[in-house]
C-alpha cells in the first residue's frame, strides 16, 4: 500500500514534514507547522483566484474538464436534459436524489404556491427607472426580500430553510419576468398557477391581453436549457453564495450576492459578447478573415474556451440540438450560419486544436434567446433563473458542513511598514514626493 503522504523538506531550515494526503489534497492549515522559528507564523499557500485550492466537500455537481463530464449527483447532464424536468433537476441538487412521483408532487406544489411575490414588492419594481438594467432590478429585488421573509435569519432551522428554498426557486421567475415587463413598459402579469414552471415564466414575460399559449415546443426547449444551467460545482457565483452563506447570514441576501457575481462579463455575461460578435461578423463568408485576426491575438473568439473543459463542453453539444428545435418554431436565427461556420473552422484549426479551445455553454445559448425575441440584457436574468437552485443546493450543503466555518482567507500583506500618524499640515503629496526622489 502506498503511503498517502507528502514528504516536505523545507531549505531554509533543513527540516522535513510529512503531510497525510487525503481525496488527492492536502490540507493547506498542515503547512502552518512549517516555520523557521517559533514566532514564525508558519507557511500559506498561495492562490488568487484558487486555481488550484479546494474550498469544501461537496457532492452536488461532478466536472471531467479533459473528458468533457459534467453530472448532477450522479446523473449524466445529457440524461437529465433528455429525460428530466426543471423542478425535478432542481429537486435533486437540493436533496440528493431524483424524487418519486410522491415527492415531484409534494415539491410542485410547494413551488407553484410560492410564485406570488407580496404586493409590496411590485411596488419596489415599479419605482425603478424605466430603462433599468433588468439584472440590476433581480440583484435588488433578491436583497430586499429578507425584508418580507425575516424568520429566514434562522439558518440554523431545516425546516425554515427548506421554506426559504421553495419562495426562491418559485418567486426568481415571477421577479425575473416582471423586470422584463418593465424594461419593456409593459403592465407586471401575475403567475398562473395551472401552468407548469417553464409555461407560466414564458407566459409571465410575453401574456398580452387574456390568453398566451406558449409553444410546447419552446416550453420544452426553455426547460432544457433550465437543466443545463442548474449548477456548475464551484464557479465564481457558487463561491460568492457559500461566502456570503458562510457569515450565517439569511439565504435572500447571500444569493442577492451570488446573481450580482453573475451579472459580470467574465460569467453570465459571456453569451451578450458572443451575440454581439456574431453580429459584427455578419456574414459567413468574413468568418475566415475573422478566424485570422483571433489568431494573430487582436481579440479573443468569445463562446469559445474554458477554464475547466479542455474538450467540448457538454452543455454546448445539447445547446446546439436545441437550437434546431428552437428554430423550427421561431424561424432560423440568420446568425446561426455564422456561429456554425465559425465553429467548424476553428476546430480544424491548429491554433484551437493545439490549445484544446472548443465551443463552451454560451456559444450557442445566446442564439437561442435572441430567437425566442428577448434582448441581449435578460440573457443573465435566463441564467440566474435556473441557477438559483444550485446556489441553494450549495448554501444548504455549506450551513449543514461542519468542516465550514465563516470563509475568511489569509493574505500576503504588501504595504507599508508601521509610521507614525502625520498632522495634515505636515503631510506631502504624491507629486512632492515623487518630485523629491
Ligand atoms: N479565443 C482565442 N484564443 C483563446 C481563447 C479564445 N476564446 N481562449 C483562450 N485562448 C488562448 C489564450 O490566448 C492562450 O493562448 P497562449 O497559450 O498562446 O497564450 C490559451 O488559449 C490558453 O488560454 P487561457 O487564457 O490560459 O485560458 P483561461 O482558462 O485562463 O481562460 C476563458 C478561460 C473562458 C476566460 C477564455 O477561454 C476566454 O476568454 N474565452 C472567451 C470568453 C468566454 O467565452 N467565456 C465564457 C466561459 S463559459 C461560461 C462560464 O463559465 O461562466
Amino acid at each position: 500500500m502506498a503511503n498517502d503522504t507528502l514528504t516536505v523538506t523545507d531549505n531554509r531550515t533543513g527540516k522535513s514534514y510529512e503531510l497525510p494526503i487525503e481525496d488527492g489534497a492536502i490540507r493547506a492549515p498542515d503547512l502552518r507547522q512549517i516555520k523557521t522559528s517559533d514566532d514564525d507564523f508558519g507557511l500559506m499557500s498561495y492562490d488568487p483566484a484558487f486555481l488550484n485550492t479546494a474550498s469544501c466537500r461537496s457532492a452536488i455537481t461532478y466536472i471531467d474538464g479533459d473528458k468533457g463530464i459534467l453530472r448532477y449527483r450522479g446523473y449524466p447532464i445529457e440524461q437529465l436534459a433528455e429525460h428530466g424536468t426543471y423542478l425535478e433537476t432542481a429537486y435533486l441538487l437540493v436533496h440528493g436524489e431524483l424524487p418519486t412521483a410522491a415527492e415531484l408532487e409534494v415539491w410542485t406544489h410547494e413551488i407553484t404556491f410560492h410564485t406570488l411575490v407580496h404586493e409590496n414588492v411590485k411596488s419596489l419594481m415599479e419605482g425603478f427607472r424605466y430603462d433599468a438594467h433588468p439584472m440590476g432590478m433581480l440583484v435588488s429585488v433578491l436583497g430586499a426580500l429578507s425584508t418580507f421573509y425575516p424568520e429566514a435569519s434562522q439558518v440554523d432551522n431545516p425546516d425554515v430553510r427548506l421554506a426559504q428554498v421553495y419562495r426562491l426557486i418559485a418567486k426568481v421567475p415571477t421577479i425575473a419576468a416582471w423586470s422584463y415587463r418593465h424594461s419593456r413598459g409593459l403592465p407586471y402579469v401575475y403567475p398562473d398557477n395551472d401552468l407548469g414552471f417553464t409555461a407560466d415564466f414564458l407566459a409571465m414575460m410575453f401574456r398580452i391581453g387574456a390568453r398566451y399559449e406558449p409553444d410546447p415546443a419552446i416550453v420544452r426547449a426553455l426547460e432544457v436549457l433550465f437543466i443545463l444551467h442548474a449548477d456548475h460545482e464551484q464557479n465564481c457565483s457558487a463561491n460568492a453564495m457559500r461566502s456570503i452563506g458562510s457569515s450565517r447570514v439569511d439565504p435572500y441576501s447571500a444569493l442577492a450576492g451570488a446573481a450580482a457575481a453573475l451579472y459580470g462579463p467574465l460569467h453570465g455575461g459571456a453569451n451578450e459578447e458572443v451575440l454581439k460578435m456574431l453580429a459584427e461578423i455578419g456574414d459567413v463568408k468574413e468568418v475566415p478573415a475573422y478566424v485570422e485576426r483571433v489568431k494573430a491575438g487582436e481579440f479573443k473568439l468569445m463562446g469559445f474556451g474554458h477554464r475547466v473543459y479542455k474538450n467540448y463542453d457538454p452543455r454546448a453539444k445539447i445547446i446546439k440540438q436545441v437550437a434546431d428545435e428552437v428554430f423550427q418554431v421561431t424561424g432560423r436565427n440568420p446568425l446561426l450560419d455564422v456561429a456554425l461556420e465559425l465553429e467548424k473552422i476553428a476546430l480544424e484549426d491548429e491554433y484551437f486544436v493545439s490549445r484544446k479551445l472548443y465551443p463552451n455553454v454560451d456559444f450557442y445559448s445566446g442564439i437561442i434567446y435572441q430567437a425566442l425575441g428577448l434582448p441581449v440584457a435578460m440573457f443573465p436574468v435566463m441564467f440566474a433563473i435556473p441557477r438559483t437552485a444550485g446556489w441553494l443546493a450549495q448554501w444548504l450543503e455549506l450551513v449543514e458542513d461542519p468542516e465550514q466555518k465563516i470563509a475568511r482567507p489569509r493574505q500576503l500583506y504588501t504595504g507599508a511598514g508601521e509610521r507614525d500618524y502625520m498632522p495634515i499640515t505636515r503631510r506631502e503629496t504624491v507629486a512632492d514626493l515623487v518630485g523629491a526622489v
